[in-house]
């Protein structure tokens, strides 16, 4: 895919891009500063954001935080300002693969943690701005986990469903003050996202769906999706869940 970079699409607004270091949040971030966005980029590993490029239309504001800590989520709500247009929760970590009778609560807590109730507390603080302003959007990674059984654990196929949970509910009330909230699904997407297998049937049981998967993209593919539904591109989406999968869903 070759990015078309609209340069003005984001000027004048602020995004804040959750799991900006890495991977998916990595390329959003980086394709709404070149559309002249002022990204407040959040991740927990401050490797990560060290370095970020410089040479873009927009501007770039690092904040080194952790989407589980209210006080954290302080420093990003300040870091943002007065106006906050958008908000990409983005941040997210994968589970072992273990089905329900294996799961650890060590795994299942971690999962929950940063999945649901990062999600969670980055709208809970952000809305209420948005409210204030009458407008803002709102786009939560979720996954190909959201929509079926076979594509990674328990814990992470739960979590990625009460994501959706979240964007529903949340495009349901809020519709009517201006706000849009949507999901992402991605299917698999080159980035630093770590799988691994604690157990046999989970292995036996994932790898045996792995024929029906689309070859693995560029997170530059996720980052158009995504930003087209943090744009006014996607004016008339509320509460939509968009497979960026290559076709998995339709298998
Ligand atoms: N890569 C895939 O194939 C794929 C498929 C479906 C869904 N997803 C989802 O996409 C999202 C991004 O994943 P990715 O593949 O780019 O992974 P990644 O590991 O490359 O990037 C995730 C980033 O989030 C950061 N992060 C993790 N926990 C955090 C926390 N508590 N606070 C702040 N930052 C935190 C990490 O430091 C990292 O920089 C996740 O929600 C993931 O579940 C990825």
């Amino acid at each position: 895919m070759t990015e078309r970079i609209e340069p003005a699409r984001f000027a004048g607004q602020t995004v804040i891009v959750t799991g900006a270091g890495s991977g998916i949040g990595r390329a959003t971030a980086l394709r709404i500063a070149r559309e002249g966005g002022r990204v407040i980029a959040v991740d927990i590993s401050p490797h990560n954001l060290v370095d970020m490029p410089g040479a873009a239309a927009g501007e770039f504001v690092p904040i080194v935080a952790d989407v589980t800590s209210e006080v954290d989520i302080s420093r990003v709500i300040d870091a943002a300002g007065d106006r906050i247009n958008a908000l990409a929760n983005v941040a997210g970590v994968m589970d072992d693969m273990t089905p329900v009778g294996e799961v650890s609560d060590a795994v299942w807590q971690r999962v929950f943690t940063v999945n649901v109730d990062g999600v969670m507390k980055l709208m809970r603080a952000v809305i209420p701005h948005m409210i204030e302003q009458g407008f803002g959007t709102v786009v939560n990674v979720a996954s190909e986990a959201a929509l079926r059984g076979s594509a990674a654990g328990a814990a992470y196929t739960a979590s990625k469903h009460a994501v959706v949970g979240l964007t529903v509910s949340s495009a349901y009330m809020y519709g009517p003050s201006g706000i849009r909230v949507n999901a992402v699904a991605p299917g698999p997407v080159r980035t630093g996202i770590e799988t691994t297998w604690g157990s046999e049937l989970g292995k036996q049981r994932v790898r045996a769906s792995h024929s029906i998967i689309p070859k693995s993209v560029d997170a530059s593919v996720l980052a158009a999706s995504i930003t087209f539904l943090l744009s006014e591109d996607s004016a008339n989406i509320n509460g939509a869940v968009l497979p960026s999968d290559g076709g998995w869903s339709a298998a």
